[in-house]
């Protein structure tokens, strides 16, 4: 095939033709905004990693999640940052701990507001891992799975909408989704971290989250950066058990792999720019080596065209702002 007379140029030369041919668009639609609830009241502090991040206690949250609505933001991702921490993270799922109390606030301020309740133990952990422990330090599966089945029942109860586990134990989703469904929440949707990565870029969410291993590393549960068929795995199994979306994480040093889930898979697919994404990007901005808006739009783009249906990102409220303006 050879088009001798082609110039795509022609086509890109005014506002006008760039607006019709344009293949992929960014919508506030497709946003989900993370906050992180402390205990306390009147609390907003910024996390030091990830300026424009605050950890808030519930009275603050709200107030938050007001604006965010009004944003125009259709969803929250909620973790919890508890002051007691203990080995079996019973915080995590006591029904008077932080997540179900902001829930309820939450429900009661800004009931059109989504909120999706993340499901783990790590930041509950006094060790930090993402299960219990064995005694000899391992992460036990088998045992955690009715911990994370009754954090997602307490969530929902509390009047969460989606139930969000990342603490890529196996079958971890076919539990959660038996415990919904005998609790009379059949409704309530499951959204998969179902490829999460043993990622660097998670740094800075451990300090907002105060929820870094003490000891070793999460490379025993979370999936090596280096595979990709392995992720349709994960996501087959995560389908098999009932997940509703299943989620890419991070997003942009993994635009293939969310690209490969995309075309296998006829669920949405969830994309997370993880904390790293972020700081890297708010630092560059801070030292004007960056356009931070372009940037910022430029990569929820990118994640956008890799095949992400829904992206969770700190950007969210800034991003909505800036789509308004054009
Ligand atoms: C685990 C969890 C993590 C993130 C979301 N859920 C951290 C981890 O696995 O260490 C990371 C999100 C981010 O980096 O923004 N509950």
């Amino acid at each position: 095939m050879s088009y001798p007379q082609q110039r795509p140029r022609r086509l890109r030369r005014t506002e006008t033709w760039r607006r019709m041919v344009r293949e992929t668009h960014l919508s506030v639609d497709r946003f989900v905004y993370p906050l992180f609830v402390v205990p306390g009241e009147g609390v907003r502090s910024e996390v030091s990693s990830m300026p424009g991040v605050f950890q808030l206690s519930i009275d603050l949250l709200v107030t938050e999640a007001v604006e965010v609505h009004e944003l125009g933001i259709p969803a929250i991702i909620l973790f919890g940052v508890p002051d007691h921490k203990d080995a079996e993270g019973s915080e995590g799922y006591d029904p008077e701990g932080l997540v179900p109390r902001a829930v309820r606030a939450l429900k009661h301020e800004v009931p059109e507001l989504q909120i999706w309740a993340d499901v783990c133990l790590c930041e509950y952990t006094d060790h930090g891992h993402c299960g219990l422990l064995t005694p000899t330090g391992e992460v036990d599966n088998d045992a955690t799975l009715p911990l994370l089945s009754e954090a997602a029942v307490v969530y929902a109860r509390s009047g969460a909408d989606v139930v969000a586990p990342s603490d890529m134990m196996d079958g971890r989703i076919g539990a959660v989704r038996a415990a919904l469904d005998e609790n009379g929440f059949g409704e309530v949707p499951i959204v998969s971290y179902a490829v999460k990565y043993a990622s660097a870029f998670y740094g800075p969410f451990r300090d907002a989250a105060h929820s870094a291993p003490a000891f070793g590393d999460r490379r025993g549960y979370q999936m090596d950066p280096a595979n990709t068929t392995e992720a349709l795995r994960e996501v087959a199994l995560d389908l098999e058990e009932g997940a509703d979306v299943v989620m890419v994480k991070p997003a942009g040093p993994y635009l293939d792999v969310i690209r490969r889930v995309r075309d296998a898979v006829a669920v949405p697919v969830a994309a997370y720019q993880v904390s790293g994404e972020y700081s890297m990007i708010k630092a560059a901005a801070a030292n004007d080596w960056i356009d931070e808006r372009r940037v910022v739009l430029e990569s929820l783009l990118g994640i956008r065209r890799a095949g992400a249906d829904i992206i969770l990102t700190y950007f969210a409220k800034d991003a909505s702002r800036w789509l308004k303006q054009g």
